[in-house]
């Protein structure tokens, strides 16, 4: 049997991509490979949202390269955001490279794999009109899953991409969401993580008109889901409905991943982000409020162009006052074809990475001090396996997405949720053990 091997890059939504290229390939009669060697196809799925990712693909084509040198029957496919950038231009560039297929060109997987059978090389960048379908594909479940909701984006915040290379917003219908739902849950899915670049406006241009809250209870009453998740919201589309949804409905977890980018207003205009700190803030305290449990995260970039020392001020004000549980911050880096590609990017390399240190150390801080609250507490866990350090041990994470690792007297399998009494907080896990007699909370 013909082997596939699949490297995946960047967000939730090409990991959710490259189960259903996984999906296509098995179907066509390929099974998975144990390693990138033994693999007759080679597929890389990329994402173009900074230059180091983009540059990342490059070196597993290296790679790839290798192997089909000593393995001329090898194929080698490129797909994702970089595919949808680059098209036709990848396949000039490398004569290695088979095929090219876009974020849109998935549906067209089958066809395009046919042609490559026969010797051809493809590329599909096209992108779909209408509206977005993905029906069921057989897949592996893991007890935690992803469900693509939507797709694209409509917002152009200037430094982005992702509206370029995933194309404009569409939603999956209602009934394809949850059919999908309940196939992962009849396979041990206990927990469901909804994607889309911009959660909140889903439902927009679909025929039968269903808003995101919605979705979510109907989503959380699947027989067999225990846990819904979901990200990203963008902070100017969040509503009360959304707060009123997380605290009403206990299936859906504490978290919420709200990226403000940075603190001040006028990076934030420039950004096209449509909102100010004041009224993010704003926005966040009601969440506290309704939701007092709630961990909260954010995206961040440092040396936008044109960020001053002041601006930069603000967003470590920003950090402070807002306290996140978790953020990711990274260094600006200019994307081909946005508006901000046209603004000098004018803050020094060794200034951006300065700033992205000062942040990254201030937030350390911040999660040492919010992590030692969860000390002699007790918290929900769904098991998710051994423990990486210690075999004896489980892990898992709580409703707030933390790793909890954790010693029971009992055998405990995936998916069991427990209760853990939490003797030790360090930064990022959880440590602790289960609680006797409450194996089913
Ligand atoms: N749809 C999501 C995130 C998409 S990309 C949202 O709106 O939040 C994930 C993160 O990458 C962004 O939140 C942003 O912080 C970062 N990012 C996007 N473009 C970038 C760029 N050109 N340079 C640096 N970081 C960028
Ligand atoms: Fe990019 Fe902004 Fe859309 Fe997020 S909301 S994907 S940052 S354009
Ligand atoms: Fe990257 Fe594409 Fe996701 S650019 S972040 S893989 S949508």
């Amino acid at each position: 049997m013909r082997k596939y091997f699949i490297h995946t890059m960047g967000c939730q939504m090409n990991e959710y991509d490259s189960l259903r290229i996984a999906s296509i390939l098995e179907k066509m009669g390929f099974a998975p490979a144990e390693t990138m060697e033994e693999g007759d196809y080679l597929i890389v799925n990329t994402c173009s949202v900074r230059e180091k990712p983009q540059h990342k693909a490059d070196s597993s084509i290296g790679r790839f390269k290798q192997i089909k040198k000593k393995r001329p029957d090898v194929k080698i496919g490129f797909c994702g955001c970089v595919a949808q950038q680059d098209g036709a231009k990848i396949l000039k560039h490398s004569k290695y490279i088979d095929f090219v297929v876009g974020t849109d060109g998935l549906d067209r997987m089958e066809e395009v794999i046919a042609c490559v059978e026969n010797g051809q090389r493809m590329c599909d960048t096209q992108v779909n009109e209408g509206s977005l379908s993905i029906g069921s594909f057989r897949r592996s479940v893991n007890v935690s899953s992803f469900v693509t909701i939507m797709k694209g984006c409509d917002n152009f915040c200037s430094y982005c991409i992702v509206p370029y290379v995933r194309g404009r917003e569409k939603s999956r219908t209602l009934g394809e969401i949850t059919d999908e739902v309940k196939y992962l849950a009849d396979n041990g899915a206990k927990e469901i993580t909804l994607l889309g670049q911009n959660v909140n406006s889903y439902g927009k241009g679909l025929e039968i008109s269903v808003s995101f809250p919605e979705l979510i209870n109907r989503v959380s009453d699947i027989e067999g889901i225990r846990r819904v998740r979901f990200v990203t919201s963008h902070p100017k589309d969040f509503s009360e409905e959304l707060i009123d949804v997380i605290k009403s409905n206990e299936k859906v977890c504490e978290y919420l991943h709200l990226p403000l980018q940075a603190g001040s207003d006028r990076v934030l205009k420039a950004m096209n982000r449509k909102y100010t700190y004041d009224k993010y803030k704003d926005m966040v305290l009601r969440a506290k409020e309704a939701i007092p449990d709630i961990a909260l995260s954010s995206d961040f970039i440092v040396g936008f162009p044109g960020e001053t020392d002041e601006d930069f001020e603000c967003t470590l004000n920003a950090l402070r006052e807002i306290e996140y549980d978790t953020i990711f911050a990274f260094a600006y880096s200019v994307r081909p074809g946005t508006a901000a590609e046209k603004l000098a990017d004018d803050v020094p390399e060794q200034v951006k990475k300065m700033r992205l240190a000062k942040v990254l150390d201030l937030q350390k801080e911040i999660i040492a001090r919010r992590s030692k609250a969860y000390e002699k507490t007790v918290v929900e866990v769904m098991v998710e396996g051994r423990g990486k350090k210690d075999e004896k041990q489980f892990s898992g994470r709580n409703r707030q997405n933390k790793v909890v690792n954790f010693s029971s007297e009992k055998e405990l399998n995936t998916g069991d949720f427990v209760k853990v009494y939490v003797t030790q907080a360090r930064p990022n896990s959880l440590y602790g053990k289960a609680v006797e007699g409450d194996q089913d909370v």
